[in-house]
C-alpha cells in the first residue's frame, strides 16, 4: 500500500506504523468534520434563506444539542490526546540497549560516529532489525535531524544533548534532512540513511591487506597498480578511480591531511602487503586516529 504513491513516504522503522496511523486517524477526524460543517452550510443556507413576507424565527438555545456538540469532540479529542500520547513516549524512549551513535551538525553537514569508533559523514549505514539511538548535538547553529522514512525529526541544538531512535526494519537507502532552516546552504544538508542486512553491515568496508603492488580491477573495466600514487589519490581524490564492486561514497580528506601524513598513510598501506591480519588492524586504527584528529583541527 502507497508504496508508488509519492505523497507518501516509505515506511522503514518500526514506529513508522503507528505515526502514520494516528496521521490517517487524524485525517479521516478532520475530512469528516470538514464534510459536516459544509453539508450543514449548504442546507441551513437553503432552508433558512430569505423569503418575502417571511419573519425569521428566532430560536434560544437547546441543552440536548449543547451536550451533544460538546461531549462528541471532547470524547474525539481525549482518543486523540492518549493516542498522540503513546505514541510520543513510545517514539521518545529510547530502548536500554539501543546501539549509540554520536551526531554532529555543522554548517552545513552531518558528522557521524558509531561506538566503535567508525566516522561518516552525511550517511549512517546501520543494519536491519538493530535499535539505533542517536545522541546529537550541533557546532553552531540549530539544526533537525530528519528522517522521513523512518518518521523521526528531532532538533539538533548546540551547547546539549538531544536524542533520537529507531529501529530499521526494511534494507535500502533514506533521505535524512536537515529540518531547520540553518543557513544559506541549508537546502544542501542532506545525507543518506543506508539499512543493511546484518551480514552485509558486519562485512563493510575493504580489506587493504596485501594491496600495495597488486594489480587493482577498477569499475570502468580498467586494471591499474596499487602503487604510492594510486594510494595518494585514492585518499585525495577518492573518485577518481573507484574499485570495480564499491560505490564512489569515500568523502575526501583533501586539505585534511599533510605530505607528512601521507607519506605516513603511504608507508601504512605499504607494510600491509606483509603484516598479520591482527597487527593490520591496530595500526588500522592508530592511523585513522591521527587523520581523524588532525581532521577536527583543521575544522
Ligand atoms: Cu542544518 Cu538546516
Amino acid at each position: 500500500m502507497f508504496t508508488n504513491f509519492p505523497l507518501w513516504p516509505e515506511r522503514a522503522s518500526t514506529i513508522a506504523g503507528n505515526v502514520d496511523a494516528l496521521f490517517i486517524f487524524l485525517l479521516i477526524v478532520s475530512g469528516l468534520i470538514t464534510l459536516l460543517i459544509f453539508v450543514c452550510l449548504v442546507y441551513f443556507a437553503a432552508r433558512y434563506r430569505y423569503r418575502p413576507g417571511v419573519l425569521a424565527e428566532q430560536i434560544e438555545g437547546s441543552t440536548p444539542l449543547e451536550l451533544t456538540w460538546s461531549i462528541i469532540p471532547l470524547f474525539v479529542f481525549v482518543v486523540i490526546f492518549f493516542w498522540g500520547a503513546v505514541v510520543f513516549f513510545k517514539e521518545r524512549t529510547p530502548p536500554a540497549d539501543a546501539t549509540e551513535v554520536y551526531v554532529v551538525a555543522k554548517q552545513w553537514m552531518w558528522k557521524l560516529e558509531h561506538a566503535e569508533g567508525q566516522r561518516e559523514i552525511n550517511e549512517l549505514h546501520v543494519p536491519v532489525g538493530r535499535d539505533v539511538k542517536m545522541i546529537m548535538t550541533s557546532q553552531d547553529v540549530i539544526h533537525s535531524f530528519f528522517i522521513p522514512a523512518f518518521r523521526i525529526k528531532q532538533d539538533v541544538l548546540p551547547g546539549r544533548y538531544t536524542v533520537a531512535w529507531f529501529r530499521a526494519t526494511k534494507p535500502g537507502t533514506y533521505h535524512l534532512f536537515c529540518a531547520e532552516y540553518c543557513g544559506t546552504q541549508h537546502s544542501g544538508m542532506i545525507g543518506s540513511i543506508v539499512v543493511q542486512e546484518p551480514a552485509q553491515y558486519e562485512a563493510r568496508g575493504p580489506n587493504l591487506q596485501g594491496v600495495f603492488g597488486k594489480p587493482v580491477l577498477l569499475e570502468d573495466g580498467r586494471t591499474v597498480t596499487a602503487d604510492e600514487n594510486y594510494i595518494r589519490e585514492s585518499i585525495l581524490d577518492p573518485g577518481a578511480k573507484i574499485v570495480n564492486g564499491y560505490k564512489p561514497v569515500m568523502p575526501t580528506f583533501q586539505g585534511l591531511v599533510s605530505e607528512e601524513q601521507l607519506n605516513a598513510l603511504v608507508a601504512y598501506v605499504k607494510s600491509l602487503a606483509q603484516a598479520s591480519p591482527g597487527q593490520a588492524s591496530s595500526k588500522a586504527s592508530a592511523s585513522t586516529d591521527a587523520l581523524q584528529s588532525k581532521g577536527s583541527q583543521v575544522e
